[in-house]
């Protein structure tokens, strides 16, 4: 053995993660096909194989958005950069933005917003709620905001924010609006253009079963045009005799949209190193998704959903929110009186090898999230959950009727069939 080996080894083993199945609200576990296909030989950045993937990957993004927009790019980064991309390219100091906050994720909207130095205003509906299309249109007439910025599904309370009449209300007054859709894309309906969303980002890690780091966008014309005339190339890489356009330079040099869309575009302006690996896993998803088909994707999430919360009532446990919507790829349930909420997750964890989620804010100790998302989304892991959780919560003291979970969840399934 080297002696550099050697001294490595001095400090580190082998990387040999615990199998573990992610239940939790994300990341789950990413689909071997992913995996492997991020295991393939880089390229050059320019090469005319590697742009051929860049377009495929817009063409495949199309799609999965249903949206007819030319841009569908990526966006590198967590989920978290794809936000901030569209919000500090689309927002000047001093642009009134809307942010209706039904859990945690809308404050962090609110946040980079309010970094964007916009003049923002709130309105609040209480965790395990969302909004009437009218309470949005209310303060929509007004604030009379450039921008609303809203998320579908908020993982923190597990309720989706319905859309599809937001869009329109939107237009109406002449506003745009942005959806943070990263919980949901690939286990809920997300129509773009049918729902008139004008930006909307997203993440890998969750229904689209890759792991995080990248973060597909897709926006209109409308959007694109606000972004470009705040285009400034940078010094160095403008072609000769480049005339800055006259609104305010964005902020972010890494999340500028309009270089982005240089890139991204047959003009190949250089900007930052596509992250390699990552386009191959985004590509490795939505190819995933699209060829099991994106209605039976949303079928199949929605088939887990109701086996958990059916196999969890069954135990008697109490399910968290305004059922009528709750996302359909999380799952918020009540820790029961009495019951330490993280022993129980430390015992699923350490003797069942499966990962559930906690929560925080007004929710911390008082619910679990269960995810049934992308890859972990199937039957088999559902039955598994209920029977860890149901002898985690004996551990506990908290006696369900034994086998009764597993056995409402399977006839749920079985019904299905
Ligand atoms: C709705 C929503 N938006 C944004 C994020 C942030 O994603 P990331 O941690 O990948 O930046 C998450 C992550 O859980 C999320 O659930």
């Amino acid at each position: 053995m080297s002696r550099r080996a050697k001294i490595a080894d001095e400090v580190t083993g082998d990387l040999n993660p615990p199998p573990r199945l992610l239940m939790g609200p994300g990341p789950v576990n990413a689909d071997p096909q992913v995996l492997r296909a991020m295991s393939m030989p880089l390229l050059g950045q320019f090469d005319p194989a590697f742009t051929a993937y860049m377009n495929e990957v817009m063409a495949l993004y199309r799609r999965v958005f249903q949206t007819r927009n030319h841009w569908a790019l990526l966006v590198n980064g967590t989920a978290r950069a794809g936000i901030e991309a569209v919000l500090a390219s689309l927002i000047a100091p001093g642009d009134r933005v809307l942010v209706p906050r039904f859990g945690r994720f809308g404050h962090l909207l609110c946040e980079i917003a309010l970094r964007c130095r916009a003049e923002v205003e709130t309105i609040d509906t209480e965790w395990g709620t969302v909004f009437e299309p009218e309470q949005v249109e209310a303060a929509i007439r007004a604030f009379d905001p450039k921008l609303v910025a809203l998320v579908h599904g908020d993982t923190s309370t597990t309720m989706a924010q319905p859309l599809d009449e937001i869009g329109a209300v939107c237009r109406r007054h002449g506003a745009l609006l942005y959806v943070d859709a990263t919980a949901t894309i690939g286990g809920m309906d997300l129509p773009v253009d049918a729902w008139s969303l004008d930006a909307v980002s997203v993440g890998l890690q969750k229904c689209l079963s890759g792991p995080p780091g990248s973060a597909p966008v897709t926006f209109n014309d409308r959007v694109a045009e606000v972004v470009n005339a705040r285009k400034h190339i940078e010094q160095g890489i403008a072609p000769a005799g480049e005339v800055p356009a006259a609104g305010p330079i964005i902020q972010s040099n890494y999340l500028d949209l309009a270089m982005l869309m240089d890139y991204w575009s047959e003009a190949r302006l250089n900007h930052h190193t596509e992250s390699t690996s990552m386009l191959y896993a985004a590509r490795e998803c939505a190819r995933l998704l699209l060829n099991e088909g994106l209605e039976n994707a949303f079928a199949r999430h929605r088939r887990a959903s109701r086996a958990m919360t059916t196999g969890l009532e069954a135990m008697g446990l109490g399910l968290f929110g305004d059922q009528r919507h709750k996302m359909a790829n999380v799952t918020g349930v009540v820790i029961p009186e009495g019951v330490e909420g993280e022993a129980v997750r430390r015992c699923m964890l350490e003797d069942f090898g499966i990962e559930i989620g906690t929560s925080f804010g007004p929710l911390r100790g008082r619910i679990w999230r269960i995810g049934t998302m992308g890859y972990a989304c199937r039957k088999q892991n559902v039955l598994m959950c209920l029977a860890a959780l149901e002898a985690s919560l004996r551990q506990q003291g908290f006696g369900a009727s034994p086998g009764a979970g597993v056995d409402a969840a399977l006839a749920v399934y079985r019904a299905a069939n």
